[in-house]
This record gives structure tokens, sequence and C-alpha cells, in this order.
């Protein structure tokens, strides 16, 4: 598996999963702007693979800013070094000397099995890279990304911040033609890991360990964002937990559109939950749309369990 990410506190908490997960072997990691700018996200996503010890993952920079629009990162939600403002360690080591799409090409194509592609930010590397280098489709089983909803969104009353960030993007992974799922905020915000063990996590004399304690507290998804609780949300780590586990996760095959006329609906993902196809794809009218398995139900328990077992060992 591949992680493109925006490090970013949740996506932190995604890599420390990762790495730790015996199933799983993280080939290569790969920044892109989203919740703090490109450097940063580099600069944070390397210190986290040296604290999870995991210092021989390649990692690679790719796009400042998404396809059409400039860069808004949501320093509010991850603090102004977009890691919670934690006082991390600089990095001991620089990305690899290639791009993030050029590393994403090479990864995909040189992997002896299909790769499982996990986004858990605006999708400006994965876009460019299928446009680039469609070729890499054949072999990819399958990308499992964090973003959409198909109810209520977080940086617009409709609209999730991944793909709102940079809905031409989302648009291209969503008509490119491979495998995807939708680990949107219908489940994202459910998967809340309780304040004791947390506390714990904080506790840890293991540095990976401490480091998820540290940021899920950091973290303000829990139930009671502005008090003492310091219960926190799995939130990017939980589209890792799903490829780890899928059967943890209820999907529904439903075809996916994501707005991008400006004005109040840019950037939401529209996702068809009628029984039957309206008037306009009966008569020909429908618009090239695929199917997505979306994420609409997740056993909470089992992603904290497995989460809280995988990272302190
Ligand atoms: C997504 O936006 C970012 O702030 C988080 O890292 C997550 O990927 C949630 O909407
Ligand atoms: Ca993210």
């Amino acid at each position: 598996m591949i992680i493109d990410c925006d490090t970013g506190v949740d996506d932190a908490l995604a890599l420390l999963f990762a790495v730790r997960h015996p199933g799983l072997e993280l080939r290569a990691v790969t920044c892109v702007a989203g919740n703090t700018d490109v450097d940063g996200v580099v600069r944070n996503t390397l210190t986290v693979l040296d604290q999870a010890g995991a210092p021989d993952i390649p990692v690679a920079r790719g796009a400042e800013r998404p396809l059409i629009e400039p860069a808004r990162p949501a320093r509010h939600v991850h603090g102004q070094d977009g890691m919670g403002d934690l006082g991390l360690p600089a990095p001991a080591r620089r990305p690899v000397d290639v791009d993030a799409v050029t590393l994403l090409r090479r990864e995909i194509l040189g992997s002896p099995r299909p790769v499982t592609l996990i986004p858990t930010a605006p999708l400006t590397n994965i876009a460019l890279l299928l446009r680039t280098h469609p070729e890499v489709t054949r072999n990819i089983e399958r990308i499992v990304f964090m973003g959409g909803t198909a109810g209520t969104g977080n940086a617009t009353p409709v609209a999730e911040f991944n793909v709102w960030h940079d809905p031409e993007a989302a648009a291209v992974l969503l008509t490119a033609g491979v495998s995807i799922t939708m680990y949107g905020l219908d489940v994202f915000t459910r998967v809340v890991v309780p304040g004791a063990d947390v506390q714990r996590l904080r506790a840890s004399t293991e540095a990976g360990a401490r480091l998820a304690g540290e940021l899920l507290a950091h973290r303000p998804a829990g139930p009671d964002p502005d008090g003492d609780d310091p219960s926190g949300g799995l939130g990017d780590a939980g589209a890792v937990c799903a490829v780890a586990d899928p059967a943890g996760l209820g999907t529904r095959r439903l075809p996916v559109e994501v707005a991008l006329a400006p004005g109040p609906t840019r950037g939401q993902t529209i996702v068809d939950r009628r029984p039957r196809p309206g008037e306009a794809e009966i008569h020909g009218g429908i618009r090239e749309q695929t199917l997505v398995d979306v994420g609409l139900d997740v056993d909470v328990d089992r992603y904290v369990r497995l989460y809280l077992n995988t990272v302190e060992g």
C-alpha cells in the first residue's frame, strides 16, 4: 500500500498505524498541500516516520497547490505547524529527490502485487498521476480515499475538506475507472478513542505510542472539543483500518459525483441513494459516473481496538 497525505494530526495517526500493522506493507508516502503547506507536510511526515521507527520508507514532495485554486490550509484545526503545535523535533532525513507523481508511478508499477492506494488528503497528486501515467491503473487494486460525505460537510455545510480543497482532482479520481472505496465523514467522525485509552497512550514509554496519544488528545473531534475530555477521533487512520480490516466498514455501491460549479455546493460529493435512477438518467442524460463503495456504517469498537492493539503492540 501507499499513503498520499497532508500530515496533519490524523494523517500522522494513520502513518503510525500503517507502519506497525503486520498485515500491511507501506511501500511509500507521498505528500500534498492540504492541512498545511507542502513543505510542512513533508517535514511532519518525515518526523512521524522517525518517531515510528520507520526511517527507510521513501517520502516524496508533491503538489504545492490544487489544480485550479490556491491552497487553503486548515491551520485552525491542525495548528500553525500542521501537527497540533506539539513541538516535535525536526526530521533526521530529507525526502527522496523525485517528485510524488514519479515515486507513485515507480512504486505502483514496481510492486510484485497490485497496490492499494490510500489518499488521506486533497486528491491533487492522485489526479496528476492518473492523467500523466494512466497505465498505473493496471497495478492498482483499489483506491481507499478519505474524503467526501453522503450527508453533512465540514469545510462547508455540504463539502468535506479534502474534496472541497481540490474538487477537480476528486472528479478525476471518480471517473478514472478504478475500484474506489470512499471513507467519508459519515464514518470518519464516528471512530473516537475513549479518553482513558488516550491517557494510557500518552503515558507510554514507547515513542510512537506516546505520539499517538498526544495527537489524539489534540484532535478536536471528540464529543467535547472545547472541554477537558481527552478522547480523540482516529480520523484518517480509520481509512487505513478499513484496508487492514475491511469487514469493519459497511459500504454500499452507489454513484458518486462531485459538484464543480462555483457557489455554495462546490466540492459536495453527490451520493445517489435513490432506489431507482431518475428521469434524466433513464432518458440518456446520465453523466460519467463511477460506482463507488461508500462507507456508511462502521464498527467503532472494532476499529478502536484494532488501532490500540496495533500501535501499543
Ligand atoms: C480531512 O481533512 C483534514 O483536515 C483531515 O486530515 C482529513 O483528511 C477531514 O475532512
Ligand atoms: Ca488528511
